[in-house]
């Protein structure tokens, strides 16, 4: 089984949110179930290509007039083959791979991603006789959209679509689709038009074999109007070929190892979780109480994270005995308001602006309690590693924050099962509620130490997700043997 997976990051050679982390992990986890598993990305001017051992082995397509260079080699330490797709609309620009400086989407995201997708499907296809053909094409999310699109017509290469997020949905105007020089068959409600625009999205979900999303219950919210962002209607359509697959753990997370931490702890020692607890608040400029309370927050300040509420929240808690360190970048109203909060109260609030892995690491590890309030969440990650480093997640009741955190109410604490906390109705008032509710279980040692040993407890291995995965790949060839066999 030969799958190419198609992405536009990757841990570690590049990363901005979660699915980084999905594309760094998954296809290793798939590689250990037996498939003929190759990953192909953009080479941004970002890509640590410390992680990156060519092989020697270059091709140089021209699409559309324009000269490429792919370049294959393997993950370094690993035995996993990357194609990193080089063209100076990734390559010669500096900083993060879809906005520029100023904060704002390259004004050219919808030329550079077709372009990606274009080569992806042209290297899919070369007939050079020893070429390595993929069975499949795993793409994800809108920046790989046109490539199941644009294989519409093939029949020998099966397509997989996972949506991330599906907030995202990479929509242009009638011109953009007329400059990609995209075929007019593509201009239709049934694939690419979307009310008079073209959408990379909808090239996805159409056009593939099979449709993924990293939960089950968002897999069922983006049928709904509120989550599906004007695609409910064709997501249903289409729902016989929808499953929501959860997100795993990568290696990089384990308290027990995790070489970004000073100290290791497990679920039966958890010392040295308190001691980088003391680390952290040294470093983050708050006083040192090893019995105050510290809640975190990291990710992206956008809406989607309910940050505006969290902020909110944390406005009317001035005096409350607990610490706060929120570390992310994002929108600028929302770095702003973090400073300002943490400029007024010192001794309460602290922020770090910007992008920092060891720090999310050191974060997961000596926080008391992990802050999602987000208004939707796909699957989420963050509240995975809080399970797994004995912090507890408080979160809403959405996507796969609802399908891996049990809220710690009477019941599930009597009968062992409660995990953190979990809002039903999200406002900065619930937030607050929360925030209050947590420092009463965090009072009773007894209770708290039983819902961190049972977060701490729970298998959220990529294993059983890649091989749900791999059912899939396997159904989808299946289909297509069947097809082959009617055609003949
Ligand atoms: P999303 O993909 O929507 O941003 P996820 O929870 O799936 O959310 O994944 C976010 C990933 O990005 C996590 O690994 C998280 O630790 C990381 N991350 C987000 N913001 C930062 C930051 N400012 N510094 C370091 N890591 C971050
Ligand atoms: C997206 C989602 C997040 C998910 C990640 C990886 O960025 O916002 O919920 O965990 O993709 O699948």
């Amino acid at each position: 089984m030969k799958i190419l997976f198609a992405t536009s990051e990757m841990f570690p050679l590049i990363k901005t949110g979660g699915l980084a982390d999905v594309s760094g992990a998954l296809p290793l986890a798939l590689q250990a179930l037996g498939a003929d598993i190759r990953v192909i990305l953009p080479h941004y001017a970002a890509t640590r290509m410390e992680w990156f051992e060519p092989d020697g082995k270059v091709w140089q397509p021209v699409i559309l007039g324009q000269p490429l260079t792919i370049r294959s080699g393997l993950l370094k330490d690993s035995r996993l083959p990357i194609y990193l797709v080089d063209h100076p609309v990734f390559s010669a620009r500096q900083g993060n791979p879809y906005m520029g400086p100023d904060g704002n989407p390259w004004h050219d995201n919808p030329d550079r991603f077709a372009l990606f997708c274009r080569a992806v499907v042209d290297f899919a296809m070369r007939d050079d006789a020893d070429h390595w053909r993929p069975d499949i094409i795993h793409s994800n999310d809108w920046q790989t959209g046109l490539i199941p699109a644009l294989l519409s017509e093939t029949q020998s290469i099966k397509n997989v679509f996972t949506i991330h997020n599906l907030a995202y949905q990479g929509v242009y105007d009638r011109a953009t689709f007329e400059r990609l020089g995209l075929p007019w068959s593509l201009w239709r409600p049934d694939a690419l038009e979307y009310w008079g625009n073209m959408s990379f999205m909808k090239g996805g979900i159409i056009f593939s074999d099979y449709i993924t999303t990293v939960s089950p219950t968002y897999a069922k919210e983006i049928q709904t109007p509120k989550f599906g962002y004007g695609l409910d209607g064709l997501l249903q359509h289409h729902a016989n070929k929808l499953k929501g697959i959860l997100n795993g753990i990568g290696a990089d997370w384990d308290p027990q190892t995790d070489h970004y931490l000073p100290f290791h702890f497990n679920q039966n020692d958890l010392l040295n979780k308190y001691e980088i607890k003391e680390l952290l608040q040294q470093q983050m400029g708050l006083p040192i109480e090893p019995r105050t309370p510290l809640l975190v927050h990291i990710g992206r300040l956008v809406e989607q994270k309910g940050i505006d509420l969290l902020i909110q929240a944390i406005e009317q808690l001035p005096n409350e005995p607990v610490q706060f360190v929120v570390l992310g970048s994002g929108e600028h109203r929302f770095e702003q308001a973090l400073r300002q909060l943490a400029a007024q109260r010192p001794q309460q609030v602290s922020v770090r602006i910007g992008y920092d892995e060891a720090l999310a690491h050191q974060l997961e590890a000596g926080a008391d309690a992990f802050l999602m309030p987000s208004r939707f969440e796909p699957c989420g990650l963050n509240q995975l590693y809080s399970l797994r480093y004995g912090t507890c997640p408080i979160v809403h009741r959405v996507g796969g924050l609802a399908d891996t955190v049990v809220h710690a109410d009477e019941a599930h604490i009597a009968d062992g099962t409660a995990t953190g906390i979990v809002i039903d109705h999200l406002d900065s008032a619930a937030i607050v509620w929360a925030i209050r509710y947590f420092q009463s279980l965090y009072a009773n040692e007894t209770v708290f130490r039983r819902i961190q040993a049972q977060g701490m407890s729970q298998d959220f291995d990529w294993m059983a997700s890649a091989r749900a995965y791999h059912a899939i790949y396997l159904d989808t060839l299946q289909d297509h043997g069947d097809d082959q066999q009617n055609e003949n």
